[in-house]
């Protein structure tokens, strides 16, 4: 048989993130299309084993995709023999003991960020998976959308010159749940079950700098909550704990000023709801999750100030847009394919539990820069 079996254990199956993009666009997608070509010649065939808390939930998902395989009992499945990767997508207060339970039993395991819910825990949680010998991995799919993969390029290929700042405006409207229902699970607007906009998104930020432009050296963050009050999945109002807005400066190597607004308290008079726009003495681009715009030092147009005349030229138009010249995948399917490669034939992987602990830090130290009202220092962990 040309097919080699992995088992992976899938935890949080039934969620937003599990089941859509992991199971569905990443594991299924890889078995249509035949398995993940290995470079012995033969195909890694996923086999997923749906892990979770209600028995109704993971039978429905598992009939619906022609799969047998699930359970509610954690320890049992890490018990065995074929199962080799754990995986979690679970709320982010879950993983740290699911992802410890995995770890000593042996399984390599992949993550949703963030790692941990504070950075003691993910620099614990690495130096354990190191200690065992286990692969591990964490979800850093920002990277490999095709917007970005293009500004990454045009970083790699000297486009910008010597790059000044980034400017990255990220979110939109989530509703209140009163007269329309809230499109995103109400956990995250509660600071006790580990929500706020800080730990969901500046782990992002810090790898998407980081990997693209520099690491970050210093963060200054102020924060708030500008909904204080939210309506529930069972129609129940509840108080909104957790900040649903950052506004972030973050320093990086090399004197790249990067600022980041994230909110969920904002409507999109964007192209999409992430944009970054970078500038650089040669060139300036504006990337958002697809496409990526830019403007070179040789087409920049001169306006002069003059708040008497309308506007005297078509700023937007004047960009141009960057073409793809590459088929570019579902970005979580192709980490998953990395990943995969790393436990079955070593492959290089970057995106492990110190990129995720460096993640975990960021936004920890976001925090106490809002708390604090100062810029503070990033630390090299001690990993
Ligand atoms: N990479 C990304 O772009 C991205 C985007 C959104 C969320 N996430 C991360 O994915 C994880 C899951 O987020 P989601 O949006 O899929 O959430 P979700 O609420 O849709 O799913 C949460 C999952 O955790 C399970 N769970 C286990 N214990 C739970 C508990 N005590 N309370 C509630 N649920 C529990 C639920 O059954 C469900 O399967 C989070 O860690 C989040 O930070 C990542």
């Amino acid at each position: 048989m040309n097919r080699v079996p992995i088992g992976i254990a899938i935890n949080g199956v039934t969620g937003r993130m599990g089941y859509r993009q992991h199971l569905v666009r990443s594991l299924l997608a890889i078995r249509s299309d035949g398995g993940l070509p290995t470079a012995d010649g033969r195909r890694l065939w996923p086999e997923p084993v749906l892990v979770g808390r209600n028995p109704a939930k993971l039978a429905e998902i598992a009939e619906r995709h022609g799969l047998t395989d699930w359970t509610t009992d954690l320890d049992a499945v890490l018990a065995r023999p074929d199962v080799h990767i754990y995986f979690d997508s679970q709320v982010t207060q879950q993983r740290e003991k699911a992802i410890r339970a995995a770890i000593e039993a042996g399984k390599h395991v992949y993550t949703e960020k963030p790692l941990a819910d504070d950075t003691a825990a993910a620099v614990d949680l690495c130096r354990a998976a190191r200690a065992v010998g286990v692969k591990h991995g964490v979800v850093q799919d920002k990277l490999f959308l095709p917007g970005l993969r293009k500004l990454a390029r045009l970083v790699q290929g000297g486009f910008f010159g010597r790059i000044l700042s980034v400017r990255g405006e990220f979110g939109y409207w989530v509703f209140e749940g009163d007269w329309q229902a809230a499109q995103r699970p109400s956990w995250n607007y509660r600071a006790a079950d580990g929500g706020g906009i800080v730990v969901d998104m500046f782990p992002h930020w810090q790898y998407v700098l980081e990997r693209i432009f520099a690491p970050v050296r210093t963060v200054q963050a102020t924060v708030t909550t500008h909904i204080p009050s939210r309506v529930d999945e069972s129609g129940t109002p509840y108080e909104a704990t957790a900040d649903d807005a950052a506004y972030g400066i973050f320093e990086l190597d090399g004197g790249i000023i990067a600022q980041i607004n994230s909110s969920w308290a904002v409507r999109v008079y964007r192209d999409e709801l992430v944009e970054f726009q970078v500038d650089g003495t040669h060139g300036s681009a504006v990337a958002g999750l697809r496409e990526c715009r830019i403007q070179h030092r040789g087409a920049t147009p001169k306006p002069v100030w003059n708040p008497d005349l309308p506007a005297t030229e078509r700023f937007r138009e004047q960009w141009q847009l960057v073409p793809d010249n590459e088929p570019f995948d579902n970005g979580f399917r192709v980490q998953w394919e990395q990943f995969l490669r790393h436990v079955h034939e070593d492959a290089e992987f970057p995106w492990d539990f110190a990129a995720g602990a460096r993640g975990v830090q960021l936004a920890e130290l976001g925090l106490e820069s809002a708390r604090t009202g100062r810029r503070l220092e990033i630390p090299p962990l001690d990993l």
